[in-house]
């Protein structure tokens, strides 16, 4: 261990310590990963390997508004138990020192390949996110369990990134055939949102094959790519910034949303889909995905948005953000489908059955952690819900929209809309801080932070031409181990 890891290991042991006054804030969220100290952004290097899951995330622990970053370390096996683990990535070299940006993991022959970005700041940097930047280093290091990590190894610079800007980060690998493929997000010289896309045979050593982007300027910067194959379909989410808005798909400062691809990818001979929302609510960024031994494609996000002017109200308490629950995704008619993964379902505890008829709801249910599923009958002229006093959705049929919206607990941000032809069920996730709305089996989705007092816990529905059945269940914590 060199003497930088002894001086953070030291410092981060400190910082931690203020952990259980932290755990004190009623904020502080029961089923949602959150950073144990200070600050959380990106999920990274997700994945299932050796028997158990594991969630790295950009973890600042001495600050609560953001600093210096780590890649932060939680397992599972059912995710319900957690175990916090010591900080898995250390800034301890020249090429990575002033943060350990977001990666990806790729398992194979049973050892962990985790690519992360390293960050520089030169002489003379000048702090500006936008075009400067830093030096962004690709690096990979490698675990034999998960636990322990090997040296790292310096793969891409900035000068390998051709006609690009600073701005090129977050390596997600794959393997296709006997290659193996990195995509890097990234803002070109010109200043447009794109793509680098890289081939390897070996892991380490890695080529530039091609630049993928819009054939119309997409925002001037792509955070965070994730490429997959989905049902024969090829996703490509990933987070653009700059993209003007537009009151209906493009509303929160930057994106986080997804590209059909048709075509090949390693040649010109390509064509994107529309830009589609991955989520139509304030909190939903940098989302990750990977594909367990079930077979199944799952999705974990960070539940804000990368220099979103909204002040969350932890941080004067010690802490900030967490993470969404994970979903489990599918792909119909054009679009990804997001459901609830099914192991949330064991975090259930007491059941609540209800009927909604002629618009009345006929039980009183004061909770503030659950998940509620209502199944409309047919699809009502109006519907009016109301949560924890200060939350409203509601949905009208005269004009289809459908509609999030807080009061006081929004904290200045009061609403989010999308067109809905029929509203056929939704499903419900709170937490002491947070919403997520899935709706019409997970079509759409909303996803939020959200503080009301702890005082406010009242569920209620109301509406026209409103029938309905639904059941709420009480949900338990999140266990937490120490490793
Ligand atoms: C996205 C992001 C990434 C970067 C990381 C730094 O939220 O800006 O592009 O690697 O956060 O924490």
């Amino acid at each position: 261990m060199n003497d930088l890891i002894k001086l953070y290991k030291s410092v981060i042991s400190e910082e931690e310590g203020k952990l259980e006054e932290i755990n004190k804030d009623y904020w502080r969220l029961g089923y949602h990963l959150m950073p144990p100290v200070g600050w959380l952004n990106d999920p990274n290097g997700l994945c299932e390997f050796k028997g158990l899951y594991h969630v790295f995330y950009q973890y600042a622990p001495t600050n609560a508004d953001g600093g210096l970053k780590f890649w932060g370390h939680y397992t599972t096996k059912d995710f319900i138990n957690w175990t916090k683990h010591d900080v898995a990535i250390y800034p301890d070299q020249v090429f990575d020192l002033h943060g350990v940006f977001s990666g990806s993991s790729f398992i194979e022959d049973g050892k962990m390949y985790c690519y992360y970005t390293g960050t520089v700041m030169r002489e003379g940097y000048n702090d500006n996110y936008e075009v400067e930047g830093m030096e962004q280093n690709t690096i990979l290091i490698t675990s034999e369990d998960g636990f322990n990590f090997s040296d790292k190894k310096l793969i891409l610079t900035n000068d390998n990134y051709p006609n690009m800007s600073w701005h090129v980060r977050d390596p997600k690998v794959w393997k296709e055939n006997d290659n193996y493929y990195m995509v890097l997000g990234g803002r070109s010289e010109e200043g447009e949102g794109c793509i680098l896309l890289y081939i390897s045979k070996d892991k380490e050593n890695w080529n530039y094959l091609n630049t993928i982007k819009t054939n119309e300027r997409f925002g001037y910067m792509w955070e965070c790519p994730n490429i997959f194959n989905i049902n024969g379909n090829i996703v490509l989410i990933t987070c653009p910034q700059g993209v003007p808005q537009d009151d209906v798909d493009i509303v929160n400062v930057h994106q986080c949303g997804y590209f059909v691809i048709e075509g090949d990818l390693t040649g010109q001979d390509y064509k994107f889909s529309n830009f589609i929302p991955l989520d139509r609510g304030f909190d939903m960024y940098a989302p990750q995905s990977f594909i367990d031994s079930k077979g199944r494609r799952i999705l974990i996000g960070w539940l804000s948005i990368s220099d979103t002017p909204f002040g969350y109200p932890t941080i004067k308490n010690g802490w900030n953000h967490c993470l969404s629950i994970p979903r489990e995704l599918s792909f119909e008619d054009g679009r990804l489908i997001q459901k609830p993964l099914s192991e949330l379902k064991d975090l259930r505890n007491e059941e609540f059955k209800f009927k909604v008829l002629d618009g009345k709801i006929n039980k009183e249910l004061f909770l503030d952690k659950y998940e509620m599923i209502i199944d409309f009958e047919t699809s009502p002229s109006e519907v009016f819900i109301n949560l924890r006093k200060d939350i409203n959705i509601s949905y009208l049929n005269n004009d289809k929209v459908l509609k999030l919206s807080f009061g006081r607990s929004g904290y200045g941000r009061n609403e989010r809309k999308v067109n809905i032809e029929n509203l056929e069920n939704l499903r419900i996730f709170i937490d002491t801080s947070s919403i997520e709305i899935f709706i019409n089996g997970g079509r759409e989705v909303f996803s939020s932070r959200v503080f009301p007092n702890k005082e406010d816990k009242g569920i209620n529905i109301f509406g026209r031409n409103l029938n309905a059945e639904g059941v709420v269940y009480s949900m338990k914590d999140f266990n937490y181990f120490r490793s």
